[in-house]
């Protein structure tokens, strides 16, 4: 809805009222119709302000409407009704002006933000384009260039920014709607005539064709698949047409897009995103009904890799961090990386870096004054264990202590401690302090107050917190497990690396399992496959009764450990080195590997590269849900897209499967585990059966065919 009133004597002010971030829902286009048809006809009204109800002036078009059929006056004629007012309009911009928000804005005559306001254009994030004429007028009001930028990449720009590209005409640190009114009352008498952006011709640019090639050679290469970045610039090069042909291209590729499974995809992350906030346990405690105690001061132990990341993100976000390390050397180089990562951060956020927020431990001792602790030691249970008591004995009563384990029992390192209330794992991605995803992984004894204290802490890190249950690699690791091993199996059957990657990132993964593989470091899962013990002696294919590959092993036996040792599944100029050329002497390898087994290589395609590796992903996504250890779909989904580059525009691994289709996907199971019955991954879960049966629900649903979630250990 819109509220109207006058102020001023002669202000018709309008307010959005959609809470909470008055969105463009129907009711509120019709209010804007109404409230605009009611200040143009009052005769003491001379000029209209459009505000937004509780300082945040609009988050766009109402997401939730995009699904059903659309009702009530659309945004486009609306807008072109406050543009083509006789009476000058002024947008007072507080919180956001977002998507469809920001299209209004450019529809009235003036902006007016506050300083801490944020605008953009995110439609590229749904799965569309700012189709409300907002590639048209964006481009016309700043030019080509930074339009492009803003509308492919659908950040949000500050008002600072704004200012600075003539996006908005004035910034204000006091009451925006009172400086719009002031405004407002100032231009009452000036025509409106040459404030309409759609009279603008687009800036002249020496170079407009570079400009457009350019972009959209990047654009390709980041959308990995993804049509709407594609269609943000066709979009935007229709802005050097005459207005009205513009606006036909623009519905013409918002027409393709809106009804497109990709951009449904995108709006389910959307809301999957918004859903892992509102976590539960077992016990039915909730996010809802439990309080998180707020952390001022923590401690990160063991400085590599993960603990570096994850104090800058401590830090950036406020808290007090002792960063301890017991390598003498690796304190050392923490120091300087952590420094220059908070000065870099610094920079790029325009604030001064926080460097006095964080101090250097080489010991133990600062444990003892700190609210949480977050442990990153080596993946090894027997020292994570010695860490765990030794926190135990000096902690204070009521310190949180968690573990950023990739995968380890949190219920044993739990078992370690005086509290086992107090322990969660805080499984971090690399790099830290910028991967947004987080897990928190809660033991049979974590309590509620811990989880809730972990996942707001998360959320204050600026990361997305997803709560799961307590198994071996939670949710993350165990679904890549058996997608590793058909990758691993594919390669023994016939298929070569550079084939299984290209495959994977055709459908949109960032890298290929092989050369993400040699990326993060072969040697790492080799030492977690020791430790779970060798082969069985009578076949180095064989593990347990199933089959095994042992591929990976034996590369790694041939110090071949990828990128850090210049060889892997690849080879690389150096070590070090990061551009992959495919190795002859893995194929040699292949081959004799191959004849030793007595395997004969066959064709493998591009149909069996993808469905083995991901429906067995997806099987094994079924299984985490049937056990508990995720509460529903967009818990992995949000994981996976977030943690793991699955492509946001193919919504997720189990969305995926719904838009495959369950039936599909269980048939095909079927069908690759009569053809390897020693594959127990490959055997259909009981959840798909289940959900197939009762006619393949749309994933929203799936839960209520769930059974309370629980710990698994
Ligand atoms: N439509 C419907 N619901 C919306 C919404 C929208 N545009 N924006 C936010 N919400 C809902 C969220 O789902 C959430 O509700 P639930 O918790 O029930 O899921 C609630 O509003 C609060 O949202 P956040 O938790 O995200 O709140 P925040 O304060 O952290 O962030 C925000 C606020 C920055 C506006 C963020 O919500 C956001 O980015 N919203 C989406 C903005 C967007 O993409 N707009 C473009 C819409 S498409 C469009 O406009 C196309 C067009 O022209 C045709
Ligand atoms: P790393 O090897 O880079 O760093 C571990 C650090 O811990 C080393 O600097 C080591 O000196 C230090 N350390 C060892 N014992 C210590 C002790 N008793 N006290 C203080 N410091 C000690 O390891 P990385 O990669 O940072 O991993 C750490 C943890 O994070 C592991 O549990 C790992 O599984 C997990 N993890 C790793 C990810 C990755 O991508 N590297 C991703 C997510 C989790």
């Amino acid at each position: 809805m819109a509220q109207y009133s006058r102020v001023s004597g002669t202000v018709g002010l309008i307010t959005l009222l959609n809470p909470p971030v008055n969105a463009l829902s129907a009711a509120v286009r019709q209010g804007i119709v109404d409230m605009m048809d009611k200040a143009l006809s009052d005769r003491k009204v001379k000029s209209v302000v459009i505000c937004g109800h509780n300082g945040k002036f609009c988050g766009g078009a109402d997401i939730r409407e995009f699904s059903s059929p659309l009702t009530g006056p659309l945004l486009i004629p609306v807008i072109q009704g406050v543009e083509s007012a006789a009476k000058p309009v002024v947008a007072a911009i507080e919180g956001v002006a977002l998507g469809g928000g920001l299209e209004l804005a450019l529809g009235c005559h003036y902006r007016i933000a506050h300083s801490k306001a944020r605008l953009g254009l995110p439609e590229v994030h749904l799965g569309l384009l700012p189709g409300a004429g907002g590639s048209q007028r964006l481009p016309r009001l700043i030019g080509v260039p930074a339009a492009l930028d803003i509308i492919t990449t659908g950040r949000h720009v500050t008002a600072a920014e704004a200012l600075k590209l003539g996006l908005v005409d004035r910034v204000t640190d006091r009451n925006t709607v009172d400086e719009a009114v002031k405004f407002a009352l100032s231009v009452a008498d000036q025509s409106p005539q040459s404030r309409r952006i759609s009279t603008f011709p687009c800036p002249h640019h020496p170079d407009l064709d570079a400009v457009f090639e350019g972009v959209m050679q990047r654009v390709r290469q980041r959308a990995r698949g993804a049509l709407a970045p594609v269609a943000c610039v066709q979009a935007v090069a229709a802005a050097t047409l005459p207005f009205a042909q513009g606006m036909e291209r623009e519905r013409e590729l918002m027409a393709t897009l809106f009804t497109s499974g990709q951009a449904r995809a995108q709006q389910y992350h959307f809301f999957a995103q918004r859903a892992v906030g509102r976590w539960s346990m077992p016990s039915g405690a909730r996010w809802d009904k439990t309080k998180p105690v707020a952390v001022h001061k923590a401690m990160v132990i063991g400085l590599g890799t993960m603990g570096r990341g994850i104090s800058v993100a401590l830090v950036q976000a406020g808290v007090s961090v002792v960063a301890m390390e017991t390598n003498e050397k690796q304190l050392m180089d923490a120091k300087q990386a952590i420094s220059s990562m908070l000065e870099r951060g610094a920079k790029r956020r325009g604030v001064a870096p926080a460097l006095d927020k964080i101090r250097y431990s080489s010991d133990m001792q600062p444990a003892a004054d700190v609210d949480l602790v977050i442990e990153a030691v080596f993946e090894d249970m027997a020292l994570k264990k010695k860490v765990f008591q030794q926190l135990s004995a000096l902690c204070k009563p009521g310190t949180f202590l968690c573990s950023n384990t990739s995968g380890l029992d949190v219920d044993q390192l739990a078992s370690e401690t005086r509290t086992p209330e107090l322990v969660v794992g805080m499984h971090f991605f690399a790099p830290a302090h910028v991967m947004k995803l987080l897990e928190v992984v809660y033991g049979s004894r974590s309590s509620p107050q811990a989880v809730a204290t972990a996942m707001e802490l998360g959320k204050q890190m600026g990361k997305v917190s997803v709560a799961v249950g307590n198994c071996r690699g939670f949710v993350g690791n165990r679904m890549l497990k058996p997608y590793l091993e058909q990758a691993f199996f594919l390669l023994e059957e016939g298929a070569t690396p550079e084939f299984v990657d290209q495959v994977l990132e055709e459908f949109g993964f960032a890298m290929g399992v092989f050369r993400m593989s040699d990326l993060s470091g072969l040697d790492v899962g080799w030492r977690v496959r020791k430790a779970d013990g060798l082969p069985d002696g009578h076949s180095a294919r064989i593990r347990q009764g199933c089959r095994y590959s042992p591929l990976g092993d034996l590369l790694c036996e041939q110090g071949r450990f990828g990128q850090k040792t210049g060889r892997g599944w690849y080879q690389y100029d150096k070590p070090g080195g990061q551009v992959a050329k495919p190795d002859p002497w893995l194929q040699d390898f292949l081959e004799k590997f191959r004849t030793q087994h007595g395997l004969v290589a066959r064709r493998i395609d591009h149909q069996e590269v993808l469905e083995r590796c991901l429906y067995a992903l997806m099987n094994e996504g079924f299984r985490i849900l049937e056990d508990g250890i995720a509460a529903g779909p967009e818990d992995i989904d949000v994981i996976y897209v977030l943690g793991y580059s699955w492509p946001p525009h193919r919504g997720g691994p189990m969305f995926y499967a719904a838009m495959v289709g369950l039936k599909k996907v269980l048939e095909r199971l079927e069908h690759y585990h009569q053809e390897h019955p020693d594959i127990p991954s490959l055997k259909p879960c009981n959840l798909l059966r289940k959900l197939v049966v009762s006619g393949s629900p749309p994933v929203q649903k799936w839960r209520e065919f769930l059974q309370k979630p629980q710990s698994q250990l």
